[in-house]
């Protein structure tokens, strides 16, 4: 009897399961011409998602890789860019480069750590600062108007410098400790702004700030979403947005960059785009009514695509901190083990939280017995004896151990030969950094 049944259910399923794809293709389609997905969409974009295996372009792919990417079994996709543009000009080995940091803030903020941390840099006349306080029209720099967050702050400093930009242009936030700040330089972005190298920015043209891929990287943004991600709101307003600020170009099948929106860019690769460009999408963020925090959103995945013309931005992280801030572990296996050792630490810290957390417990349960002995019932667990001091050595060695081999690192970093070893480019003689 039930045997019967089994063709008509697997029938059902699959005809389901049609309807489904024809149902998501179609409304996928029929997205409005004017949104720009044009001609050219469908199939350029089906044959580089054939060719390039990182760039899947279903949702529930996607989901699976990031599942693998949390099980640490994910291995980094071949296409890490796909820009169109050659190798930028590094300047002789030993030459100075000027740098200009770009930081939007608000009139009660302060941006106190950029005198107070990089105050030799900017004496040495190297280094300068645009700092546009966003909500105070009295002051020096402040954009014309407060919309859009940092995108409105920095399109407005490449508006209003374009003439007389620096070689390296650093666009920060304001604050000086953020989670989104590289965990190797201690989250700290003034010593990102110091240990920065401008050679690689030259190079590169563009480099995201941030070398982790977690968020925002190999896979973050599909445009053609049509259903609201709560993780990531502005996924489906996307195709909107980009028919509106590249109407010629096709629509990408996906975005992704290290999250945050902050990154160096080259002089020559912002003059690679005409300011009236620059000055068109200022006044997109000035005119659309997406939210801040949608169109600041928007953008967070767009820049790498403003700068390099390649919609995926996913530089090899360890290469990232090598060449970019000098902090060389030999192989991407040393620089894994790093963050090996930091995943221990922090277990060991949590544990020992937990534990002291629970002496605490049972000293106020004994202070409050009047005999100064725990009564049975209370439902206290006893922290075991000695654990403490265990995690607090198993904590010091392993503190230790990342100490050494963050400083060798740095050690490594200073030979530009290496840097270019693990960047995977060549070196000659002479190269410089
Ligand atoms: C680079 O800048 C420093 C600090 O201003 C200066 O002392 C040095 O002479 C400069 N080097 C070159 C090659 O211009």
């Amino acid at each position: 009897m039930l045997r019967r049944f089994v063709p008509f259910v697997v029938l059902a399923g699959l005809s389901t399961f049609f309807l489904f794809t024809v149902f998501q293709r179609e409304s996928w389609r029929r997205l409005p011409q004017s949104v720009g997905l044009g001609e050219a969409y469908g199939p350029v974009e089906d044959t580089k998602a054939k060719t390039s295996p990182g760039l899947e372009t279903s949702g529930r792919l996607q989901d699976e890789r990031l599942g693998q990417l949390a099980k640490g079994a994910f291995r980094e996709p071949k296409v890490e860019s796909n820009s169109p543009y050659s190798v930028g000009l590094t300047k002789p080995a030993g030459s100075n480069y000027t740098k200009c940091l770009v930081v939007p803030r608000l009139r009660e903020e302060s941006t106190n750590w950029i005198e107070e941390e990089l105050g030799d840099m900017l004496e040495s006349g190297l280094l300068s600062t645009a700092v546009y306080v966003v909500n105070d029209r009295s002051a020096p720099l402040h954009p014309p108007k407060n919309k859009g967050h940092e995108v409105m702050v920095y399109l407005s400093y490449i508006i209003d410098s374009y003439e007389q930009l620096a070689d390296t242009n650093i666009f920060m936030h304001a604050h000086r400790f953020a989670w989104h700040n590289n965990e190797l330089l201690s989250t700290d972005a003034s010593l990102m702004v110091r240990n920065l190298s401008p050679e690689r920015v030259a190079r590169d043209g563009y480099m995201n700030l941030r070398c982790h891929w977690d968020p925002g990287c190999p896979l973050w943004l599909h445009p053609g979403a049509v259903t609201e991600n709560f993780l990531k709101p502005e996924e489906w307003l996307i195709a909107d947005s980009w028919a509106e600020l590249f109407p010629l170009d096709p629509i990408p099948s996906v975005l992704a960059q290290p999250c945050c929106a902050q990154f160096a860019v080259s002089r020559e690769r912002i003059l690679a785009t005409p300011k009236k460009r620059y000055m068109e999408m200022r006044d997109w963020i000035l005119r659309t009514e997406l939210s801040d925090y949608l169109s600041g959103r928007v953008f967070e995945y767009l820049w790498q695509y403003i700068f390099t013309a390649s919609s995926v931005h996913c530089p090899s992280m360890s290469a990232c901190y090598c060449d970019g801030y000098g902090l060389c572990f030999g192989s991407p296996q040393s620089f894994d083990y790093w963050f090996k050792l930091r995943h221990e630490y922090n277990g060991y810290e949590e544990e020992l939280r937990i534990w002291q957390a629970q002496a605490v417990l049972i000293e106020t349960a004994r202070q409050r017995s009047s005999t100064g002995k725990l009564v049975g019932e209370e439902p206290l667990e006893v922290p075991e004896a000695g654990l403490n001091k265990w995690l607090m050595e198993k904590m010091a060695r392993v503190g230790k151990e990342m100490e050494d081999l963050k400083r060798n690192a740095f050690e490594l970093g200073r030979d530009p030969k290496q840097r270019a070893l693990e960047a995977g480019r060549e070196w000659g003689e002479g190269g410089g950094l």
